[in-house]
C-alpha cells in the first residue's frame, strides 16, 4: 500500500531549546491518524515538518511518496499547495474576504482555478450554506472552525493536518467536529492527521503515535 507520509529519523532542534527526536513511523494512503503527547512533546512542530513548514536537521520526511525534507523553501511551498491542507485552532480566515471569498482564496493560492461550484457544494455538505456570504468576524467560534475545515478541503488534498481542533470545545462539538473531519476526509479520500493532548479522541483514530515528554 501507498504511503501519504513517513518519517525516518527525524530530528528538529530550534534555537537553543534540547534536540526533539521523533519516533519512526509511517501513515498510509486513506488512513487517518492521531498525535497524542502532552504539552511541548512536539506535536504541532509533527505537523509542521510533516507540511514542510519546517525541515528537520536529521533524518527524512516522505509525502505522497517523494522525500519533501531536502527540497528548497519554494519547492516545499508547491508540494504543500497541491497535497495539504492545513486547520490550525487559531482559524487564520481573512477578515476583508466573505466566506467564499475566503475559500476562493485557498484555490487560488494552491494555484488551482477558482471554482465556485465545489466552494457551493462544499458549504453545502458541510451544512453550512447559509455562511457563503457572511463575513468571519460575524461567526460564532464553532461555525468558523467548521469553515477552516471546510477552507482545508477546498483544494482537494491528499493529506489534512489539523493541529489541536476540538481542544477547546465541549464533548459533543468536540465529537462533531472529529466526525465532520473524518466524514469529509472520506468524501475526499485524503488522510487526516490529527495532533491533540485530547484524548476524548482516541477511540475514533486506527493510528495512535504517542510522542515522549519533552526532557525536563
Ligand atoms: N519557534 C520555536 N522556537 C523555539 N522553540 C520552540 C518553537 N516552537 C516550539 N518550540 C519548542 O519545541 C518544543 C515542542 O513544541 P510544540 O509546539 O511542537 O509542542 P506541542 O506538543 O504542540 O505542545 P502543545 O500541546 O502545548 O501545543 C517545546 O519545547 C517548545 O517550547
Ligand atoms: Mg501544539
Amino acid at each position: 500500500m501507498s504511503e501519504i507520509l513517513a518519517f525516518h529519523g527525524v530530528q528538529k532542534q530550534y534555537p537553543d531549546r534540547p534536540v526533539i527526536r521523533f519516533p519512526d513511523w509511517r501513515l498510509a494512503a486513506g488512513n487517518h491518524g492521531l498525535v497524542l503527547g502532552p504539552s511541548g512533546c512536539g506535536k504541532s512542530t509533527l505537523l509542521a515538518l510533516a507540511g514542510g513548514l519546517l525541515t528537520p536537521e536529521r533524518g527524512t520526511i516522505d509525502l505522497n511518496g517523494e522525500t519533501i525534507s531536502g527540497l528548497t523553501e519554494g519547492e516545499r511551498d508547491r508540494r504543500r499547495a497541491r497535497l495539504v491542507g492545513l486547520v490550525f485552532q487559531t482559524l487564520h480566515l481573512v477578515s476583508a474576504l466573505s466566506i467564499a471569498n475566503n475559500l476562493a482564496l485557498a484555490q487560488y493560492t494552491a494555484g488551482q482555478p477558482i471554482d465556485r461550484q465545489r466552494i457551493r457544494h462544499l458549504l453545502a455538505a458541510m451544512g453550512l450554506e447559509s455562511m457563503t456570504n457572511r463575513m468571519p468576524e460575524t461567526l460564532s467560534q464553532g461555525q468558523a472552525q467548521r469553515i477552516a475545515i471546510a477552507r482545508a478541503l477546498v483544494t482537494r488534498p491528499k493529506l489534512i493536518l489539523a493541529d489541536e481542533p476540538t481542544s477547546a470545545l465541549d464533548d459533543a462539538s468536540a465529537k462533531r467536529t472529529a466526525s465532520l473531519l473524518l466524514e469529509q476526509a472520506g468524501t475526499c479520500g485524503a488522510s487526516l492527521l490529527i495532533a491533540t493532548h485530547d484524548h476524548r479522541l482516541r477511540g475514533i483514530f486506527p493510528t495512535v503515535l504517542e510522542l515522549e515528554p519533552e526532557p525536563a
